[in-house]
């Protein structure tokens, strides 16, 4: 065999490794046809070789002659084989398995916190409470003066309260909404605020530096205490069930008189005592009063003329008796496990 066939035995070999690499990467029947023509076609690089055999001698033409028609015959092999297992995978894919169980989704849904908020809200806008809503970065005017809280009133400490360097702060209660409320409307005033407050506090248990208040105000002329133990009674047998008592303590707030605190009978073990009300039958919700005329006066409002009550109440705690949850910071993990539950 003459040194030209070793030659062309050589560029035969290259060729149709080359072509049976590209067929086995091939993911459509056109890409198929795209390498057979590359390389089989009447300009394919493979046929293309057929005119080099002029120049061989004619002993060994016929050698030459049929490298190449092996070459040209493998690759048609590879080609066919290629085609028909694109064909089987296509097969595959639209043969359709109806006894396949469906793909279930997983829905989100709302935090328990969220929940006890718009129930809450719901109960007292049939009430005729109107939302209202305000910042979570309050001036210490609206946190505290306006609400009748006096300069060396222990919660403005620095210990209690997160102060910006602007001197303004993060609401330690939802109370300031009432002032926004009252300095853009004039009475009669029927509203409810939900919101975030924060406080300086170590995290435990029972407290977090984040937590919700929801906030009542009513100012109309005439407006007594018994309504204000009327709604909060009315609340909690509507939220939490028809046989909820509600038990009032006298208290103090600097923006109320007189002031009250507030507590609902535990529905874990209906007053009897159990873990969740440390026993005692009474889960403490928050406080309330009558609005001190020094607030009407801070919001122009005339207080010979108008009254009213105010109450606070925290949903974490509500939330707690209602799900039987011992662990304030739970609310606040983002462990989907625990979130699933509600
Ligand atoms: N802001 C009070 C607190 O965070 C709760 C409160 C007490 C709100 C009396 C009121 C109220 O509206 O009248 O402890």
């Amino acid at each position: 065999m003459g040194q030209k066939t070793t030659e062309l035995e050589e560029q035969v070999r290259e060729l149709k490794d080359k072509a049976v690499a590209e067929l086995s990467d091939t993911a459509t029947e056109e890409e198929v046809q795209q390498v057979k023509a590359r390389y089989l076609g009447r300009k394919g690089s493979i046929v293309a070789l057929f005119s080099q055999l002029g120049s061989f001698s004619s002993e060994d033409k016929p050698a030459a002659g049929k490298l190449i028609n092996e070459a040209k015959q493998a690759v048609q092999t590879e080609v066919e084989r290629q085609l028909e297992r694109l064909a089987q995978e296509k097969k595959a894919a639209d043969r359709l398995d109806v006894t396949l169980p469906g793909r279930r989704r997983r829905l989100g849904h709302k935090h328990p916190l969220s929940r006890v908020m718009d129930d809450a809200v719901a109960i007292f806008r049939r009430m005729g409470f109107i939302t209202a809503d305000g910042p979570d970065l309050e001036t210490e005017y609206h946190n505290f003066d306006a609400l009748n809280t006096p300069p060396d009133h222990p919660s403005r400490d620095l210990e209690d309260t997160f102060y910006l360097p602007d001197g303004r702060l993060l609401r330690t209660q939802t109370s300031p909404v009432q002032i926004r409320v009252m300095e853009n409307q004039p009475p009669p005033v029927r509203t409810i605020c939900p919101g975030r407050c924060f406080r300086r506090d170590t995290p435990d248990m029972t407290h977090s530096m984040n937590f919700h208040q929801i906030e009542g105000l009513y100012v109309d002329r005439h407006v007594t205490l018994s309504e204000l133990k009327g709604t909060l009674s009315r609340f909690a047998r509507e939220l939490l069930g028809p046989e909820v008592n509600v038990r009032f303590r006298p208290h103090y707030f600097p923006f109320t008189e007189p002031s009250i605190e507030y507590d609902f009978s535990c529905i874990m073990c209906e007053g009897k005592g159990c873990s969740v009300c440390k026993y005692s039958g009474w889960l403490e919700i928050s406080g309330a009063g009558m609005v001190d005329p020094a607030v009407f006066e801070a919001v122009g409002y005339d207080p010979e003329e108008w009254t009213g009550y105010a109450f606070g109440m925290g949903v974490e705690r509500i939330a707690m008796m209602r799900y039987a949850i011992n662990d304030i910071r739970l609310f606040y993990d983002n462990n989907v496990r625990f979130l699933e539950q509600f």
